[in-house]
């Protein structure tokens, strides 16, 4: 068991340049080779990372790079789209997500996405919240309701929309639907939240209030988030991962990656020679 730690732990280290030093536990996603195909057309390519526990990870790079592509992997969202296929190993830990027989219902339970326009049902704001838990199941109304009330507090929606827990939730701003669309991510109790491009139909008040949202959240779930705004990768994230034409060309603690890049080619993107 130690040796195949070990080995894990140096396959890391040989694949993953600069990557800190921990042991495999800390790890909840990790990548090996990993490689996704649109048809013939291979968007992301043999693609080493592992993604620590409790731990903000974001992932930048030019549009059209692969960012979306290697984030919906992770809860199996480019199963949706005919012709895609993945080689190499994507696992959470220790399972591998493309196992024929992983139940894909149960994974996205565990990882919880937020998409770029928030997507709230056309519903009241409660059964937003409470989509999730009852499809699982059906909990006591006290039980559901403590839920909805937790998940948007931990939103930090709660006050705004406390007495108007009926109405629509189409009926919010764009940012208080964002943060209805994490408190219905939330509701399920995840461990991993994916975030792509989570503010980039905001305004910067809003974005700000996502923002600190990350912040408070991390610790306790492992997030990553693609983002196009260099300075939100440096202000929520603990590791940044920039990916260029489908490669991880570099990945590391974000205050390394954007003060002294290893990379020519990061160095470029994070100085905005290209974008
Ligand atoms: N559903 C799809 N079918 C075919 N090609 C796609 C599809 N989605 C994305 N691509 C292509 O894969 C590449 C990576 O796209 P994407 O992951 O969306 O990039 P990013 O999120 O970094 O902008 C792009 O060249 C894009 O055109
Ligand atoms: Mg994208």
């Amino acid at each position: 068991m130690t040796t195949l730690v070990q080995e894990r732990k140096n396959k890391h280290i040989q694949n993953v340049q600069n990557s800190p030093v921990m042991t495999s536990a800390d790890y909840v996603i990790t990548a090996r080779d990993f490689s996704v195909y649109y048809g013939e057309y291979k968007a992301v390519k043999d693609v080493n990372i592992a993604l620590n526990r409790g731990k903000v990870t974001s992932i930048i790079g030019p549009s059209g790079c692969g960012k979306s592509t290697f984030l919906r992997c992770i809860n199996r969202m480019n199963d949706l789209v005919p012709g895609c296929r993945t080689t190499g190993k994507l696992m959470m830990e220790g399972i591998d997500l493309y196992h024929k027989r992983l139940d894909v219902v149960e994974l996205r339970r565990k990882v919880g996405m937020v998409f770029q326009r928030p997507n709230p049902f056309p519903k009241s704001i409660y059964d937003n919240v409470a989509y999730g838990v009852r499809l699982k199941g059906r909990p006591p109304q006290t039980q559901l309701d403590g839920i909805v009330e937790t998940s948007l507090r931990r939103s930090g929606l709660w006050d705004e929309v406390k007495d108007r827990l009926k109405s629509s939730a189409l009926g919010l701003s764009g940012g208080q639907q964002q943060r209805l669309c994490i408190a219905r991510a939330l509701a399920i109790n995840p461990e991993v939240l994916l975030m792509d491009e989570p503010c980039s139909a905001l305004d910067p008040k809003s974005t700000a209030r996502i923002e600190d949202l990350i912040a408070e959240l991390s610790g306790e779930y492992t997030i990553a988030i693609v983002t196009h705004n260099m300075q939100q990768a440096a202000r929520v994230s603990d590791y940044t991962a920039f990916f260029y034409e489908g490669v991880l060309v570099e990945f590391g603690e974000t205050s390394k990656i954007f003060t002294n890049p290893k990379n020519e080619k990061t160095n470029d993107y994070i100085t905005g020679r290209f974008g």
